[in-house]
């Protein structure tokens, strides 16, 4: 069971392995609680994964009432729940929620990862999990690539020690939060009527649902002719679907650069709408 939309790079993890995908609606606040419990009843589920902070690629994070609901739903089930978790310390907003694991116990398996906070191309994570499954995962990763890079994990060692990851932590979130509110500010004055978009309170993402007919992979070819790109949404369905949706990120362009970038976003918007 995946969200829908998911992450795109599981879909494809997870592809490898040709599972039956199940796609559960996302809403403001989480994955639907009544529609997991439906999903659980009616297939055998192996596993379910979520991305319950920040969420790649709609920017929500889960409310704490939503993740007691999807821990009472799983609770006496024999399925694991997989938090990928990569995001949670770029809140820059809101109030802080407990992880799944709080809610859920050992049948939550937890990934956190140094790609948001230090740097992505090491791609170096880690994963809290009971010793049982750790065991399998442990097999699983050798059987991959034997084991992540030992000069990776010494300079993200050297790094730890050498500078308060806190700091830049505070850093980060503050120049993220400038440049959030920059593009939803932004989008406020250039999008048409119609359109919607979330408000996250941290991360990197933003989603925007155009109207209804109105593809996203052709927008894409107008606007990458102004010289702007996203991801269309599409590519986040596993079970298909969203052909009105966008990815926008904010943390890797200035705020100008979001500004000068989401007007001429717009004028494509409204040149197809039109
Ligand atoms: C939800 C999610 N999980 C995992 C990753 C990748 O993490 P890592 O670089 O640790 O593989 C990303 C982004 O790159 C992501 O958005």
């Amino acid at each position: 069971i995946v969200e829908r939309p998911t992450y795109l790079a599981a879909i494809q993890s997870f592809g490898m392995f040709e599972p039956q995908f199940l796609s559960v609606p996302l809403h403001h606040d989480g994955m639907d609680a009544d529609a997991l419990d439906r999903a659980l009843s009616e297939h055998q589920v192996k596993l379910v994964y979520a991305v319950t902070n920040f969420q790649n690629p709609t920017g929500i994070t889960y409310s704490s009432s939503k993740r007691q609901e999807i821990a009472d739903v799983l609770k006496d089930r024999n399925v694991a729940l997989i938090d990928d978790n990569p995001y949670s310390d770029l809140r820059f907003m809101g109030e802080e929620v407990a992880p799944m694991k709080a809610f859920l116990g050992d049948q939550a398996i937890m990934l956190g990862s140094f790609s948001k906070l230090v740097s992505p191309g090491f791609r170096l994570g880690w994963i809290c999990a009971r010793e049982e499954i750790m065991e399998k995962l442990i097999v699983a990763k050798q059987a991959a690539d034997l084991h992540s890079s030992c000069f990776a994990q010494r300079v993200v060692h050297q790094y730890l020690v050498d500078n308060d990851i806190n700091s830049h932590i505070e850093k980060i979130r503050a120049a993220y939060r400038r440049q959030r509110d920059t593009m939803v500010e932004a989008i406020e004055e250039s999008f048409p009527a119609g359109v919607e978009h979330t408000r996250p309170e941290g991360g990197m993402f933003l989603w925007v649902t155009l109207p209804e007919g109105i593809s996203s992979l052709e927008l894409f070819g107008r606007a990458i002719k102004e010289n702007v790109a996203f991801v269309p949404g599409q590519a986040f369905f596993a079970n298909g679907g969203g052909e009105n949706t966008m990815r926008l990120n904010f943390s890797n362009s200035d705020e100008e650069r979001i500004v000068e970038g989401i007007a001429r976003l717009g004028r494509a918007i409204n040149s197809m709408m039109s």
